[in-house]
């Protein structure tokens, strides 16, 4: 592990990862398990994951936990995630503002359980003036969700007479998202071999490296991280331009 981490070029981080935490319930089955013993186990990644990214001095890491479309799933799993995610903020939150680690959410905040609001916020408020990584996660969250709520606002806003239409840039709907705060990902990481976006960062996800592995969540460690960012760090990156074009720009 110690040699993988040297090989990262510690001047060539992304700022930003991006994580869809996905495998936990087909783990838990290949474990002849419930899928709530993936989802626990899956917080021993999540911790080991921010504690690699806090070491390495990366800014950003948005984990997709609970999408919106996840309240579809049956009663018992939503109620069992709901729980772990209060005991977890609950048992973590200490520990995340002695590393100055901040919290942050993004997601429809309001349809959480009271209980779960109510732990977050303190959270929040805790690591509210921390200066280290940024932990930002995306709970009863979704790109379509988001960018509905973004347009909601910009039409009311001009409605208002606070905007005109014709001032409305990239960076106007930018600060209508619920990133507004952070630079967007250049790195995305999916577990368990699924090669999709399921409604994450939508918007913000445009010109990311996207990175597909087949562990699975729980098995997810920060050798699992380390091989993502060299990957990471081989690709060249255009936004549109040509490789001539970025070659003379890097010299
Ligand atoms: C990801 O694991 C966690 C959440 C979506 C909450 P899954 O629960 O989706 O696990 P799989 O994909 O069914 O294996
Ligand atoms: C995406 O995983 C959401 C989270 C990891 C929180 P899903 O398991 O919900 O995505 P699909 O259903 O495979 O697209
Ligand atoms: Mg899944």
């Amino acid at each position: 592990m110690q040699e993988l981490l040297s090989k990262i070029d510690k001047s060539r981080l992304p700022r930003h990862i991006a994580i869809i935490m996905d495998g936990n319930g087909r783990w838990a089955k290949e474990q002849g398990q419930d899928r709530l013993f993936g989802h626990f186990h899956g917080v021993e990644s999540v911790r080991d994951i921010v504690e690699g990214c806090a070491e390495m001095g990366i800014e950003y890491l948005t984990l997709y936990a609970f999408s919106t479309e996840n309240w579809d799933r049956p009663q018992y799993e939503v109620v069992g995630l709901m729980e772990l995610l209060v005991k977890t903020i609950r048992g973590e939150a200490e520990g995340l503002n002695k590393n100055n680690i901040r919290l942050h959410v993004i997601g429809d905040f309001k349809m959480l359980p009271d209980y779960a609001q109510r732990e977050l916020q303190e959270a929040l408020d805790l690591t509210a003036g921390n200066t280290g990584l940024n932990l930002i996660m995306a709970l009863s969250y979704s790109g379509r969700w988001e960018l509905l709520n973004a347009v909601k606002s910009i039409a009311y806003a001009v409605k208002k007479g606070q905007l005109d239409v014709a001032d409305i840039g990239q960076e106007t709907l930018q600060q209508y998202l619920c990133t507004s705060d952070f630079p967007d990902p250049e790195l995305m990481i999916r577990t368990s071999g699924e090669y999709r976006i399921s409604n994450f960062l939508l918007y913000q996800l445009a010109y990311a490296e996207l990175y597909f592995t087949s562990v699975r969540w729980p098995e997810f460690r920060k050798a699992n991280l380390y091989e993502a960012i060299l990957d990471f760090q081989g690709r060249e990156r255009r936004f549109g331009k040509t490789g001539e074009q970025v070659k003379v720009a890097e010299k």
